[in-house]
This record gives C-alpha cells, structure tokens and sequence, in this order.
C-alpha cells in the first residue's frame, strides 16, 4: 500500500481519487459509468439531461484536431427519468460517487429536471449553464450573466433537497471572479470549470467545407488546459467553494497545473477520448509517484500551492 492518499473532498463528498469522469464522456449509463469507475475515476459526471430526450445535432458531431476536439453534440441525451434510472442503478453498484448534470432552457426546467435526478441520490447535482454549441436554439448561454447563473443556481439548490449542487463556468464570461461569488451566494456547494470553449471551426480544405455539420463545435483538449488553470486561479482567488478543475488535462504535468491553481478535483473528457479511459488510471498512478518523490503524504498539500 502506498503511503500517498490521493482522497479529496468535494463539499462533504469524499473522492477516493482525484480524477472526475467530466459531462458528456462515457456518462450516459450506469454501466459506462461504472467503466470509468473500474479504470481510475474517483468521481463520474453524467451526460447532461433536459427533461425531454433531445436528439442533438446531426452527425458528424465530434471533429478531432491535432490539440483537442471540436463536439457539436448539441446536449443529445435520454432525458430526466432515463438518467434518474440509471443513476439509481449505479449506485446500487459501485461506491463511487456520481454528479448528476442538470440542463434546461429556463430555471424551472433545471429545477425540475433536478427534482426527478435528485430521487435517484445522486452525491452531486451539476447545473450545465454552460454549453456553447446550442446558442442557435437558446440564444446566448445563461453562464455569460451572472444574474441568469444565480437564478438557476438557486432554483437547482432549492429543488435539490440538500444535495449540494455545483455549477458549471464557462470561460466565457465578463469576469469568472464575479460569476464564483454570485453562484456562492446563491447557494452553489461548489464550482465546476470549465466548459468547452469557442466555440470553433475545423475545415476540410480539400472539399473547402467545416467538417462539423454544425459548422461550429466547443473546443476541448489539450488546446484549452491554459485557459482552465487560469478560471481555477481566478475563482480559487474569488470564493472559498470547492473547484472540479476541467479542461485539457491528460498529463501529470496538466493535472498538477490544476490542481496547484486551486482545484480540488480534475475533470476529465476529451483525454479519455484521445487516449481511451485508462488515461485515469495512468494519471492516478503517476500523480501517486510525483506526491511520494515531492515527499507529499497527501494530494491536498498541492492544492492552491502556486498562489502562496
Ligand atoms: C463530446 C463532448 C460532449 C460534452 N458534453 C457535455 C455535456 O453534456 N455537459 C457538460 O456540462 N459538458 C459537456 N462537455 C464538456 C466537458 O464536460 C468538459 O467541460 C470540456 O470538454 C473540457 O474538458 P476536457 O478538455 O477534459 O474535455 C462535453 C465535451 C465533449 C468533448
């Protein structure tokens, strides 16, 4: 057994490990969830879910490039009662934790998109105010104003039953230091950050067409693992509320960027879809042996470290 623990907590909810399945990625049942369980995540996220099943974009919906991956999902997902299903089948099964993600076109929507996910227990409720690629079908994403964040921040909190609920940032916002204090007084227990960013255009020269048939996708990846660390360091600087750091990581180093900016969990998507899922069991193990070679007994003597 090793000396080092990798446990974390995020506002009360104990992580045996650091790494966090991010929303989108292998979450939509229980037992893609209970996959990334058994191949290192020490958290999982589910698939964001509205209250209606929604078919999304059309394919081709994901355009890898060389630092990352343009999606242009368009938040297809099974709907609430779906999702509360496979939340409680999870947890009849594996420890871990499980963040339910909430999306919705209004605060009543996430509020009872959140009653129904919250019947199933989940440890976490994450509000996706976030998501870049659907601003032709809801104008401009509710996480560019820190009013409409609050508002839904609070309606998840209040539809929660005490699940705590964490909110999903965007990079894109006037300030993130703004966003962190309104979502912390409107209740959130935490905070998740980022999103994907953009969002962006990948062309196929040859045929002189975007390949996405959506045009446009978020960006993702490696490409955007600066961009995190920064959200992380600024709301780190802004709230005292537990960060998910997400956006890029697929090395030790992006994992210790993360985590040194003052997150207390890293969020993982694209790298699993990159490198395949056992990229978090390569980062735990990796990360164990950096702590135990630093002389670290635990992951939580790195967290916030770069700001002292
Ligand atoms: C294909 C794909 C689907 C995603 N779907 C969701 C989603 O449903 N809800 C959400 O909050 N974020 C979603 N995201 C964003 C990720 O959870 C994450 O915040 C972002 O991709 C940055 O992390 P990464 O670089 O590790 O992927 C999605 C990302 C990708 C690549």
């Amino acid at each position: 057994m090793s000396a080092v623990s990798l446990a974390t907590t995020l506002a009360g909810v104990r992580l045996e490990r650091p790494f966090v399945l991010a929303s989108g990625i292998l979450g939509v049942s229980a037992s893609s969830m209970a996959y990334a369980v058994d191949r290192g995540a020490g958290a999982v996220t589910t698939k964001s879910v509205a209250w209606d099943p929604r078919k999304g974009h059309a394919n081709p919906v994901v355009a890898p490039f060389e630092h990352g991956l343009l999606n242009a999902v368009g938040l297809s997902g099974p709907g609430a009662s779906f999702m509360a299903r496979e939340i409680a089948a999870f947890r009849a099964r594996c420890d871990a934790p499980i963040i339910a993600s909430v999306f919705g076109a209004s605060p009543e929507e996430f509020a009872r998109v959140t009653v129904e996910l919250a019947k199933a227990a989940p440890h976490m409720i994450e509000v996706n105010v976030s998501c870049p690629n659907v601003s032709s079908e809801f104008g401009v994403p509710f996480s560019a104003d820190p009013v409409a964040t609050a508002e839904i921040t609070r309606a998840a909190v209040e539809a929660a039953g005490g699940i705590p609920v964490a909110t999903k940032l965007s990079f894109h916002c006037p300030s993130l230091a703004v966003m962190a204090r309104a979502c912390e007084q409107a209740g959130a227990s935490a905070l998740t950050a980022i999103n994907t960013i953009g969002p962006g255009i990948v062309i196929e020269p040859g045929f002189r067409k975007p390949v996405l048939t959506n045009t446009i996708g978020g960006v993702s990846g490696p490409a955007i693992l600066p961009l995190a660390v920064r959200a992380v360091w600024e709301i780190r600087g802004a709230c005292t509320l537990p960060i998910i750091g997400t956006g890029g990581v697929e090395t030790l180093d992006g994992a210790l960027q993360v985590l040194m900016a003052g997150a207390s969990a890293v969020g993982v998507g694209t790298g699993l879809w990159r490198q395949g899922a056992g990229l978090l069991d390569e980062l735990n193990r990796a990360l164990e042996a950096w702590l135990e070679h630093e002389g670290c007994t635990s992951i939580t003597e790195i967290i916030g470290v770069a700001r002292a």
